[in-house]
């Protein structure tokens, strides 16, 4: 039977390497559309709790975990020789910076060599995991074919960029829709029948490279746009002009306009991180990608205009940061999830550490923090903690918070977020971005 055939009747096995936000939806989905699913994982704990049907990751339903664990469609395993077992691998790895900002595929490259010590005829590998155009064709092809596979003949290798919004109640893995690039055409047929079978929209594309490059060029574009407004919110503070009331204006326009909110910088796994893929891959072409490193300057410096602003609210009420007593509402990266990846709001609360302010705070997802040398454990939400604060400061707006409650009771609100935005009546004691 080829892997075609395989495909179609849904008795390929599907290896899905990396169990975090990304590979355990993905590995779920594959389970319940029919799929025999092996999950590898190197953190032996994730492997346990998904065999277990321990879910952690909130994008996934429980029941479907359970489901797909009971009927032994998904197995986790951190014994990479199952791969010889698998027809499908999915890297699903991390792709973070080094200190100095340059990509570090480390892990890609450490799954690659694993996997090319069992790959065999008649095997699908594709990389999900975001990087920098190229990765698929000039770095896992040469690992992968050394021992005489050959490329759109016996082993099909593409790039299909996972596109996941993690906490978006509305799109899941399933119906996003998806690009899919083969390294060959012949590469691409197979990837793109394999995803036909669980995702309802596959847009094809005519190369793993321009998968890859649209993949980073949606964070890159996301990127600059926050940065664009971030740049409008600092102006409008010195213009003594609402930004949100503009955001709102401009977006009246029924064609042409796309609104982005400011906030005290960006977070996640995506956006402070991928565009810097591209920007490094760039310089090997003599292209100095300048908006990707103007939008980093500018997205990167909103946690030290946040504390800047912020002394000056306190200011105004006859404070200072050193010693005040301030209260930080939200520290994950994003409102309602529960992701402190890359968080703003943990750098904003360093900075305010290191002027001698004394911090609390509260988020529903984070029971606990650790910033330098300092552990926070998070507070209860109450009348007592808001009135007892000189300041509060939201810098995520999660739905969880009773925002009528907390300008009731605050004494003064910076609003990084302009979470307070439905708030009736008098509202005197906040302060936006
Ligand atoms: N989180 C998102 O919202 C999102 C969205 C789209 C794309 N992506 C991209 O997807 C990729 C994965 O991101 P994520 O958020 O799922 O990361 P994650 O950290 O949540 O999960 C990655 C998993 O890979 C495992 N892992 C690391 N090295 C490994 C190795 N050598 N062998 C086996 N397992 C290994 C880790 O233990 C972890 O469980 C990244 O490239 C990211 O940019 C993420």
């Amino acid at each position: 039977m080829t892997l075609l055939d395989k495909i179609r009747q849904r008795s390929a096995v599907v290896g899905v390497v990396g169990l975090g936000y990304v590979g355990l939806p993905l590995a779920v989905l594959q389970a319940k559309v029919g799929f025999r699913v092996f999950g590898f994982d190197e953190v032996r704990q994730k492997v346990d709790r998904v065999n277990g049907a321990d879910n952690y990751i909130s994008d996934v339903d429980d029941a479907d975990l359970r489901e797909v664990v009971k009927n032994k469609r998904l197995t986790a395993t951190s014994d990479f020789s199952i791969f010889k077992d698998c027809d499908i691998v999915l890297i699903c790895v991390p792709t973070p910076l080094t200190r100095n900002k340059e990509p570090d595929i480390t892990a890609i490259l450490k799954v690659t060599r694993k996997l090319a010590e069992y790959a065999h005829p008649d095997m699908l590998v594709v990389l999900e995991s975001t990087t920098y155009p190229g990765t698929t064709d000039e770095v896992m092809m040469p690992i992968l074919t050394a021992n005489g596979l050959k490329v759109g003949t016996n082993l099909f290798m593409a790039f299909s960029p996972e596109r996941v919004d993690p906490g978006n109640s509305s799109f899941k893995t399933h119906n996003t829709f998806k690009l899919v690039g083969g390294v060959t055409p012949a590469c691409l047929s197979v990837a793109q029948a394999f995803y036909e079978q669980s995702i309802v929209k596959i847009f094809p594309l005519s190369s793993s490279r321009v998968a890859e490059m649209a993949k980073v060029f949606e964070n890159v574009f996301r990127s600059v746009n926050i940065a664009l407004v971030n740049e409008l919110a600092m102006l409008c503070d010195r213009m003594k002009i609402n930004v949100y009331e503009v955001i709102d204006a401009a977006a009246t326009k029924n064609f042409g306009f796309m609104a982005f909110y400011p906030g005290p910088g960006v977070g996640g796994h995506c956006i402070p991180l991928d565009p810097y893929y591209l920007a490094w891959k760039s310089k090997e072409y003599d292209v100095h990608a300048r908006f990707i490193e103007l939008a980093g300057e500018i997205n990167e410096g909103m946690p030290y205009y946040v504390v800047a602003k912020f002394q000056r609210v306190l200011n105004r009420y006859g404070r200072c940061l050193n010693g005040a007593k301030v209260l930080v509402l939200g520290v994950t990266y994003k409102a309602d999830v529960g992701d402190p990846r890359e968080t703003p709001a943990l750098k904003v609360m360093e900075l305010l550490q290191h002027e001698g302010t004394n911090l609390t705070y509260a988020d529903p997802f984070v029971p606990s923090l650790t910033l330098g040398e300092r552990s926070y454990q998070g507070v209860a939400l109450n009348q007592d903690i808001l009135q007892k604060s000189d300041a509060v400061l939201i810098l995520t707006a999660h739905s969880a918070f009773d925002y009528d409650h907390i300008v009731r009771h605050a004494k003064v609100i910076f609003d990084t977020r302009n979470a307070t935005r439905n708030v009736k009546g008098g509202k005197d004691n906040v302060v936006l971005l």
